[in-house]
């Protein structure tokens, strides 16, 4: 990831927008990338999947910056799903040391960019040396406020709704709430990011058409765009054609 901290004021912002040919008033806040297609720009080189997961961390890096510098107040990579424990170990080894690294190189550029830096997920279940990573990263960068890089680790949108229901009912049964009160908000408060708030765009590369468990609450209104790349390839170019397909969506929420 490169610094580009001095690039980042609010002019600088509204000019990047207006090269990319994106309207100022219209951009998503909250956007959530379901990334894909490591292990197919691997295999179709016809080297190991895991050779993509390493480019695949070199496309975070660039993505990440450029959605700071355009404005996005929110970005939410599924970076490991709950059902990725299922992959073959040496696989999971790859993807926690890729985890590890991007934390302890990215670090920097997380400060010059003023990017805070969040997770969500079932994270007591990552190896010590990742979590510990991940926390000194998170406190580090916890008083930046130019956008939030949230990585959805260890993450299953059904484990999310499973976790908030099991603490709503133990603090009704602690008699701390009523369950007659109990209402969406309630629910938003005990999700793993209650102030990450709703998806306004969700983009899933690669070319596939679901949703795999990303984020089921916090998208019910969200934006789909899938862009053809594979997640190594995608970059600027790419998020700015899946956020000027956004802009061309008429969002109703329900009503007319
Ligand atoms: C999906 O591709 C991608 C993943 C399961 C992991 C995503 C991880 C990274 C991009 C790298 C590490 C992350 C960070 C934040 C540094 P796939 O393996 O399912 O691809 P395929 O469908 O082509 O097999």
């Amino acid at each position: 990831m490169n610094s580009h901290a001095a690039s980042l004021s609010p002019a600088a912002t509204e000019s990047a927008l207006r090269t990319a040919g994106l309207d100022p008033a219209r951009l998503p806040r909250h956007v959530g990338i379901i990334m894909d297609g490591n292990g197919r720009w691997a295999t179709g080189r016809g080297w190991e999947r895991v050779r993509g997961h390493r480019l695949g961390a070199e496309a975070v890096r660039t993505v990440t910056t450029i959605a700071a510098q355009l404005g996005i107040v929110r970005l939410t990579l599924y970076a490991f799903s709950s059902e990725n424990w299922s992959r073959p170990q040496r696989e999971i080894d790859v993807l926690m040391h890729l985890l590890r690294d991007f934390l302890r190189n990215e670090e920097a550029t997380l400060h010059a960019n003023h990017i805070r830096l969040e997770a969500i997920g079932q994270l007591d279940r990552l190896p010590t040396p990742v979590l510990k990573e991940l926390n000194r990263v998170r406190s580090a960068t916890a008083d930046h406020t130019r956008m939030v890089l949230s990585l959805a680790i260890s993450y299953g949108g059904r484990d999310e709704l499973v976790d908030a229901c099991r603490r709503i009912a133990s603090r009704a049964k602690a008699g701390e709430l009523d369950p007659t009160a109990i209402d969406a908000s309630t629910v938003q408060d005990h999700l793993y990011a209650p102030a990450g708030g709703d998806l306004d765009l969700v983009i899933r590369t690669a070319g596939e058409l679901r949703l795999s468990n990303f984020m089921p609450w916090q998208s019910v209104y969200a934006e789909y765009v899938a862009s053809p790349a594979l997640w190594p390839d995608f970059g600027e170019a790419d998020f700015v054609t899946c956020l000027r397909e956004y802009q061309r969506r008429e969002r109703r929420f329900g009503g007319l």
